[in-house]
């Protein structure tokens, strides 16, 4: 088939549903009208690990409008049964609530009121009197045991190491983060006999359909999830959290609709978090800077119950050439609840050690960081033996060094002062991996020339309806205007997770794939029409634009598909798109990249930390959308300033409270901590990638964000801080 004219992709427009957001008229979770809802308040465990001995619930049942308190002794068995098509940790046994009476961390889930008003649910959850036999939690990372490694080696790096004529060898400590979304989890569900719907926060509708499928032992087309705006997740909506599995049981209990809002405080105990770390990193080089070794070894936490992994070992593996190379990755069991991604997962924290210890190692030899970098830039993926499809990092390091003005950087540290302040610049790069899933779409279009397309998607901010119906426009030959993509409903055809970058590629690939085919078929009616203008052109050199069907040298023959459907009798044409997903065995290794730039100031005496710009260059394959690329990049940077300079959810290691549960002691960053952000996108595509040719970056502005700004600090100080975040107390 002849290309379609490009006209939305790649055009800087608006979100199609920012005026429904910003007018309040898109409706998040909570904001769903059911008729006759009742509300949910969960009671949580106030010890970090015991058993319940008891609980009374008598004053609560008392107070006018309480209908029911369920716990573990008078909830129904459960059937929980295996669901492998989740996100759920493989290994171990997911959080079974009220089951049993036992306490795996502080804020489980013991109980729930179910009342006729908010304010009643409230009320009664404050009146439920728990007892407990409480034992002294683990929560400490350093004094904790951990499981036996995940390990990685290529060549010989002790005996490299040993002969290496340079070594950095540093530990760093990462804490833990949570997403802290503005909108909080909600679930509302209705039972209709044995069939459960819920209007739920989720990234991933069919994710959280087969969790309440297994969960209470329905056929999986018994539970209908809906979830059509989400007011960011970060990732906390990968998977299906407690809580839903609690708004669905009260549900069925009281025989009425329930919602259930977890409380700021409650997000922390009953969704994810990224894991806090402890990672040591040994570098051997030679005395021009290029690696001879690398060897990491890692401690994350993860809950007694389940082992969370994420992809902390590619970066190792890939990002510089190193002949030898060995990893230990060990997951240390504690009495909390399980992590789950959070923003480029896994790749974040490794860049954040490899990265600073990358500038330690520059500082040593005396090279410049950029040109150390590109001294260990791989010829190909090592740990593969691929080839990349694409990498630019290079150009993301001569575009990034000449926009930024890095030939400004003094190279000694503390060399440049302000007054009070330090100033310090910094880079690093930053990577993640091009993750792409199978995928569907089903697509209409009606005899009025509109199309509407439908996936099960999810859209947690990224601009998925804009970028998805430009992908659509384009390969229907509509306008914007005329198409309407719709997602978030588990009744839509199935896609991957709304994470790890991978919407634009799979879903992207899939609706592109039912767009062609539409297009095909109304091209084929055409040119066997004889009552067409277009009868006997050879298809290949028919296009469509703006809804009209016409030769690709002759804008003038042709006709529009809703005289060519009208005339034909059609009511519509309808053609299901997918996305295979990568081949099993890939010949290439598909990445997207950056190079993050921060200028700091410290002030010399109260260690204040200033970020005073940023600076990223990205090489993320096709851009489909350049304002919300924009946007991506805007949100991902500020992220990593709350990584390196704010975030840090705080454990009472004495009963596993986390005590800054709260927006106002866990610090995120503000309008005043963020400063100018640039964004640059290299042009270009990688079509060894998807159909699409875009690689994913959703994820990657957030890499390489904290050490950006960590090496900028060492620049303005002369101190190397390696724990996260980098707080004033660190550089006094
Ligand atoms: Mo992203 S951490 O996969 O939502």
């Amino acid at each position: 088939m002849s290309p379609q004219p490009q006209a939305a992709v790649g055009a800087p427009l608006s979100r199609v549903e920012g005026r429904l957001k910003v007018t309040g008229k898109a409706p998040y979770a909570a904001e769903h009208s059911i008729k006759g809802v009742v509300h949910a308040v969960i009671v949580d465990a106030s010890i970090g690990r015991g058993r319940i001995t008891s609980i009374d619930t008598d004053d609560a049942l008392a107070q006018p409008g309480v209908l029911k308190v369920i716990h573990h002794g008078n909830a129904p068995k459960l059937p929980y049964k295996d669901n492998p098509a989740s996100n759920n940790p493989p290994g171990g046994r997911r959080l079974q609530v009220f089951q049993d009476d036992k306490v795996l961390f502080h804020g489980q889930p013991v109980a729930v009121v179910v009342a006729t008003t908010l304010e009643a649910a409230q009320h009664g959850a404050s009146l439920v009197k728990v007892a407990y036999d409480a034992q002294k939690p683990s929560t400490d990372l350093a004094k904790a045991k951990a499981d036996k490694p995940t390990k990685y080696a290529r060549g010989d790096t002790a005996a490299a190491l040993r002969s290496a004529p340079v070594r950095i060898d540093a530990t760093y400590q990462m804490a833990r983060n949570h997403h802290n979304a503005m909108e909080p989890h909600v679930t509302i569900a209705r039972w209709n006999g044995n069939k459960l719907t819920v209007w739920d926060k989720t990234q991933w509708v069919v994710g959280t359909q087969t969790e309440l499928s297994t969960v209470f032992g329905l056929p999986t087309d018994a539970v209908r999830v809906i979830s059509p705006y989400v007011g960011g997740a970060f990732g906390s909506g990968l998977r299906c959290w407690p809580h839903t599995i609690v708004a669905a049981l009260a549900a069925r209990e009281t025989r009425r609709p329930v919602k259930l809002v977890l409380k700021r405080r409650q997000q922390y105990f009953n969704t994810g978090f990224r894991p806090s770390y402890e990672y040591r990193l040994k570098l051997g080089s030679n005395r021009q800077g290029r690696l001879t070794a690398m060897a990491h070894e890692m401690d994350a936490e993860t809950s007694s119950y389940e082992t969370f992994t994420e992809s902390i070992l590619m970066p190792g593996q890939m990002l510089y050439s190193t002949p030898n190379v060995s990893q230990a990755y060990r997951t240390v069991p504690l009495d909390v609840n399980t992590p789950l991604y959070m923003r480029g997962p896994g790749f974040a924290t490794a860049s954040f050690v490899i990265e600073s210890a990358m500038d330690e190692l520059a500082a040593t030899l005396g090279i410049d960081p950029i040109e150390l970098r590109r001294r260990n830039e791989p010829s190909e993926d090592e740990s593969k033996n691929l080839p990349f499809s694409t990498r630019r990092l290079r150009e993301c390091y001569t575009t990034g060094a000449r926009q930024f003005g890095w030939d400004q950087r003094r190279a000694k540290p503390r060399s440049r002062r302000e007054g009070d302040w330090l100033i310090g610049m910094g880079m690093a790069a930053g990577v993640y991996d091009t993750a792409r899933m199978p995928a569907q779409a089903r697509v209409r279009l009606d005899a009025e020339g509109t199309a509407v397309v439908d996936a099960a998607a999810s859209d947690m901010g990224p601009g998925t309806y804009t970028s998805q119906t430009q992908v659509a426009a384009d390969a229907l030959g509509l306008t914007m205007r005329t198409v309407t993509f719709r997602l978030g409903d588990s009744l839509f055809p199935p896609t991957p997770p709304h994470g790890g970058s991978m919407t634009m590629a799979s879903v992207g690939s899939a609706v592109l794939d039912g767009c062609n085919q539409v297009r095909r078929q109304a091209i084929r009616l055409a040119v066997e029409d004889r009552e067409s203008p277009l009868y006997g052109v050879d298809a290949e050199d028919v296009v469509v634009r703006g809804g009209r069907l016409h030769t690709k040298n002759n804008p003038v023959r042709g006709e529009t598909y809703q005289s060519l459907l009208t005339r034909n009798k059609h009511s519509h044409l309808e053609a299901q798109g997918s996305y295979a997903g990568p081949a099993a065995k890939e010949r290439h290794s598909f990445y997207a990249y950056n190079a993050t730039f921060a200028e700091v100031a410290v002030d010399a005496t109260l260690g204040l930390v200033r970020v005073r710009r940023m600076l990223g260059v990205y090489d993320a394959g096709r851009i489909i959308s350049p304002k919300l690329a924009e946007s991506q990049s805007i949100g991902g940077i500020t992220g990593g300033i709350g990584t390196a300079l704010l975030e840090h959810t705080v454990t009472d290691h004495r009963d596993g409270r986390i005590v800054n549960a709260n927006l106002a002691d866990y610090l995120v960053p503000v309008n005043a901590d963020v400063p100018d952000i640039q964004a640059i996108y290299l042009d270009g595509e990688d079509r060894e990638a998807d159909p699409l040719g875009v690689k994913g970056l959703g994820e990657v502005v957030h890499v390489g964000v904290a050490p950006a700004i960590a090496n900028a600090v060492f620049n303005a100080t002369g101190r190397r801080v390696r724990q996260l975040p980098i707080t004033a107390e660190t550089l006094l």
